[in-house]
């Protein structure tokens, strides 16, 4: 299969990079400068950006046998620069910096389809001189060198990022590159990555036990299924029910059972509702329940005996983290979503790294997960604690459930859930007063809480069509006695979080 290889320099942007090459339909392959290897398959080459500067002592090069294997190479940022750097141009540190959408004016009709464009740029250093074989074929309004080509036709630069959505017409550059310039063939289908990955996790597990902690989320559920294709039954699934998942999440070891995968559900929910006890204040209801899922974990892997440990690791759950590359800058520390201990002794195994979100559902529709689950909105690990504001309490964690259970089934049957990104339902610690058949009512007040989003770092609150909330709030209040109003949270992300704790 035809390959395009991408040269990781460290930028926030390479495994997005990747994912752009995947939707032309082209097999793609990350290694660092250090590791780039060519093969006949390899069409043509992408250097990422990244932070460093040219003249920086530590500064990764341009390994010398990409150039002189004569495929086209497309430099990005850091990767022009390096270029231009190592051809015998100049690059002027650090005294133009360009950082947002820029508007830039395009001088290659063939290259770029038009005659400017809003890109987005992220640069301090920027090139002063082109080295004597190259032309340049874009500029900022500020003047900056935007792009250039070798005089041959097979080298570019660009000083921008094509592969972000912010920039207009990114896809049409990386497409005629990829497809025209390098002439690599669309053949790369995610059965491949489906495929290869199992193939990697049959060499690197061999006849060793994995463990998994499953939720019934997504992530996780693509993830089972891919690594059961791989080892079979030494795949152990454990379920941990703590007593504050929603009425569906009960269901999460029978849709498992239908796909072939047999979970042991350990029901803690005693334990965690006794370390619960008089609790209320919200990061200490996290904490607890964090640390009780751990130790009921702990428990079940001591006696299965494993050596792996499997997580649905998504990219986005890495992106800003160190891990995300081998040369990237730390611009924050990742927080672990899945709340498991580090020393557990087990490797880890994470076959999705290198996807986001809608890949993996695509993955996962290819292993023939049902859409039922793949579009299932995401679900907090502390469950329905962090829905039920105040002390958790059994009664009032199961009115959460029931409503929780109208809530999502009208907007399943109205067709409203797919068009949400995430939907759910809070029990207020305020009662109200109401009036129910002439009698005076004092009961639970209930939010309603819908929002859109693309990876929940920032959300608009859904607008919900008025016939349906007002259906929603009326079932509630009709079902459910205790509960006497219900109300809509029409706050965005920032400055509300998408939960209320
Ligand atoms: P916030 O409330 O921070 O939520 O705006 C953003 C997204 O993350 C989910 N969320 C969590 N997921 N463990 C998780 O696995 C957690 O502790 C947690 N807290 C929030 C939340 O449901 C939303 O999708």
């Amino acid at each position: 299969m035809d390959e395009m290889l991408i040269v990781d320099y460290g930028s926030q942007y390479t495994q997005l990079l990747a994912r752009r090459i995947r939707e032309i339909g082209v097999y793609s392959r990350v290694e660092t400068p250090m590791s780039a290897t060519l093969s006949e398959n390899v069409k043509g080459v992408i250097l990422s950006g990244g932070p460093q500067s040219v003249y920086d002592s530590q500064a990764l090069k341009l390994p010398q046998n990409l150039v002189d294997s004569g495929v086209p190479i497309l430099g990005i940022c850091y990767g022009m620069q390096l270029i231009v750097h190592e051809f015998g141009g100049v690059v002027k540190k650090g005294e133009t910096f360009e950082y947002g959408l820029t508007r830039v004016n395009f001088f290659d009709d063939a290259f770029f389809k038009t005659s400017s464009s809003n890109v987005w740029m992220s640069h301090g250093d920027s090139i002063e001189r082109l080295p004597d074989a190259f032309m340049k074929i874009a500029e900022s309004e500020m003047g900056v060198i935007a792009g250039m080509r070798s005089k041959d036709g097979k080298v570019y630069g660009l000083q921008f990022h094509p592969e972000v959505s912010q920039t207009v017409g990114g896809m049409r550059i990386l497409e005629y590159f990829v497809l025209n310039l390098c002439k690599a063939k669309p053949q790369w289908k995610m059965e491949d990555y489906a495929n290869s990955k199992i193939e990697e996790m049959k060499r690197k597990i061999g006849n060793s036990k994995v463990i998994a902690a499953v939720s019934g989320g997504v992530d996780s559920t693509v993830a089972t299924v891919l690594t059961a294709k791989a080892v079979g039954k030494n795949l152990k699934c454990i379920f941990v029910n703590h007593g504050l998942l929603r009425k569906e999440d009960e269901e999460v070891p029978k849709v498992l059972s239908k796909l072939g995968i047999e979970v042991k559900v350990v029901d803690a929910s005693k334990l965690f509702f006794e370390n619960l006890e008089g609790i209320t204040d919200p990061e200490k209801k996290r904490k607890v329940i964090g640390e009780t899922f751990i130790r009921v974990f702990e428990e079940e892997a001591k006696k299965i005996n494993a050596d792996f440990l499997l997580q649905g690791t998504i990219y986005s759950d890495v992106i800003e983290s160190a891990a995300a590359s081998s040369t990237s800058a730390k611009i924050k520390s990742h927080h672990n979503v899945g709340g498991l201990p580090k020393e557990m002794n087990l490797k880890l195994v994470e076959p999705l790294r290198e996807l986001f979100k809608d890949e993996v559902r695509v993955l996962g529709s290819t292993l023939g997960i049902p859409k039922s689950v793949l579009n299932r909105h995401p679900f907090p690990g502390p469950g329905l604690a962090i829905r039920v504001m105040g002390e958790v309490k059994y009664d009032r964690v199961k009115i959460l459930k029931n409503v929780d259970e109208i809530y999502t089934s009208l907007l399943k049957e109205s067709g409203e859930y797919d068009k949400i990104w995430q939907a759910f339902s809070v029990l207020l610690d305020t009662r109200s007063v109401g009036v129910k058949g002439d009698q005076r009512a004092y009961g639970y007040v209930v939010a309603l809480r819908a929002v859109d989003s693309a990876e929940g770092m920032t959300a608009s609150w859904h607008k919900m069509p008025y016939d349906l909330l007002r259906r929603i709030s009326s079932t509630i209040t009709d079902k459910i006695s205790s509960v006497g109003r219900v109300v809509y949270d029409v706050s965005d992300k920032p400055p509300a979080t998408i939960e209320w704790e």
